[in-house]
C-alpha cells in the first residue's frame, strides 16, 4: 500500500521549489492533493504533473495571508475529494532584507503577513475538518533562521521562530483531538526563492550551497518533500510539537568551518588535553 493511499492534502506555495516537489511525491505515494498558490501557471503545470504520474490533483487560487483565501483552499479539499488529511503551510517569500534600522513597518508587515499569518490561518481552518474527523496532519515550513539567527534577513528570522513556537503551541492543544502539528526547518535548498528568475542563478546557488553543510551538496526539494511524506503519513503518528531539522548537517556546528575560514589548523591535532593547570 502506498504511504499516503486515500489521503487528502493541501499544499500551499506548490507552485513552485518544495511545495511543488512535495506535492508531486504526495501524488505519487497516493494522495490526492489541492495545490495552492498565488502562481496560478505555475500551480496548473504542477497539477499536470501529478496527473501525468497518475496522481489526483486540483489548483486553487490562494493568497495565504487573506483569511476568505485560506478558507476557501481548505473547503475546496472537502469539496472535490471529500476530506482532509493533511495541511502544509510551506509558501514562502523572503521579505523585507537588510539591516534593522532601515526595514520599513510597511515591509516588516507584509514578510509577517505571509509568513506568519499564513501558517496561522492555516492550522486555524483545517482544525474543524481534522477534529471532525478524528485526527490530521499539520505541516509548516519554518526555517534553520528560525533556530538561529541570520544578520540581513531579520524579519524573516522572527517569523520563523514565530512557526517553530507556532507549531509547539498548537500542538499541545490539538493533541487530544489526534492533530498532529510539526514544522521542517530546512537548511539551503536550492528553489527560486533563493536564485530568483537570475539566468544562471540555479547553476550557481547549486555550488554556493554545497559548501554550506557538512554533506557537501545543496539541499533538494526532494530533501524536504521526503520529510513532509514521513510527517504527512501515519509512520509518524506519535510525533507532534517538532521542529524537523533537514540540512545536511548546517546547524551541527561551526568549528570545521571557522578553521577553514581563518586559514589555519585550528582543530586540536590527536592526543589529550588535560586539567588546564597541569598543562
Ligand atoms: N530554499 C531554502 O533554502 C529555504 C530554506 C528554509 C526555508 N525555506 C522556506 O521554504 C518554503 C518554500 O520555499 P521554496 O524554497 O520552495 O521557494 P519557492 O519560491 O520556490 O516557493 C515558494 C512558493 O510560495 C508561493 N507564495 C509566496 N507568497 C505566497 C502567498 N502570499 N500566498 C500563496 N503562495 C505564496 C510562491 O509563489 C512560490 O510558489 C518557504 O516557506 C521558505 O521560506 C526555504
Amino acid at each position: 500500500m502506498r504511504r499516503l493511499e486515500n489521503k487528502v492534502a493541501v499544499i500551499t506555495g506548490a507552485a513552485s521549489g518544495m511545495g511543488r516537489a512535495t506535492a508531486i511525491r504526495f501524488s505519487q505515494e497516493g494522495a490526492s492533493v489541492v495545490v495552492a498558490d498565488l502562481n496560478v501557471a505555475g500551480g496548473e503545470s504542477v497539477v499536470r504533473e501529478c496527473r501525468e504520474n497518475g496522481g489526483n490533483a486540483v489548483f486553487q487560487k490562494a493568497d495565504v495571508s487573506a483569511e476568505d483565501q485560506v478558507k476557501a483552499m481548505i473547503d475546496r479539499a472537502v469539496k472535490e475529494f471529500g476530506r482532509l488529511d493533511i495541511t502544509y503551510n510551506n509558501a514562502g517569500l523572503g521579505g523585507a532584507t537588510g539591516p534593522i534600522e532601515n526595514i520599513t513597518v510597511e515591509d516588516w508587515d507584509k514578510t509577517f503577513a505571509v509568513l506568519v499569518r499564513g501558517v496561522f490561518l492555516g492550522i486555524k481552518h483545517s482544525i474543524p475538518i481534522m477534529r471532525k474527523q478524528g485526527g490530521g496532519s499539520i505541516i509548516s515550513t519554518a526555517s534553520l533562521a528560525g533556530l538561529q539567527g541570520y544578520d540581513g534577513i531579520h524579519a524573516y528570522s522572527g517569523a520563523k521562530a514565530a512557526v517553530v513556537n507556532i507549531t509547539r503551541s498548537a500542538a499541545i492543544q490539538l493533541g487530544p483531538d489526534k492533530i498532529r502539528v510539526n514544522c521542517i526547518c530546512p537548511g539551503g535548498v536550492n528553489t527560486p526563492i533563493l536564485y530568483g528568475t537570475t539566468p544562471g542563478g540555479e547553476k550557481i546557488m547549486e555550488q554556493v550551497l554545497a559548501n554550506m553543510q557538512p554533506i557537501k551538496r545543496a539541499g533538494s526539494p526532494l530533501d524536504i518533500a521526503n520529510m513532509a511524506l514521513f510527517l504527512g503519513s501515519d509512520e509518524s503518528e506519535w510525533i507532534t510539537g517538532a521542529a524537523m531539522v533537514v540540512d545536511g548537517g548546517a546547524i551541527a556546528g561551526e568549528s570545521i568551518r571557522l578553521a577553514q575560514q581563518t586559514g589555519t589548523n585550528a582543530l586540536p591535532q590527536s592526543g589529550f588535553a588535560g586539567p588546564s593547570f597541569l598543562r
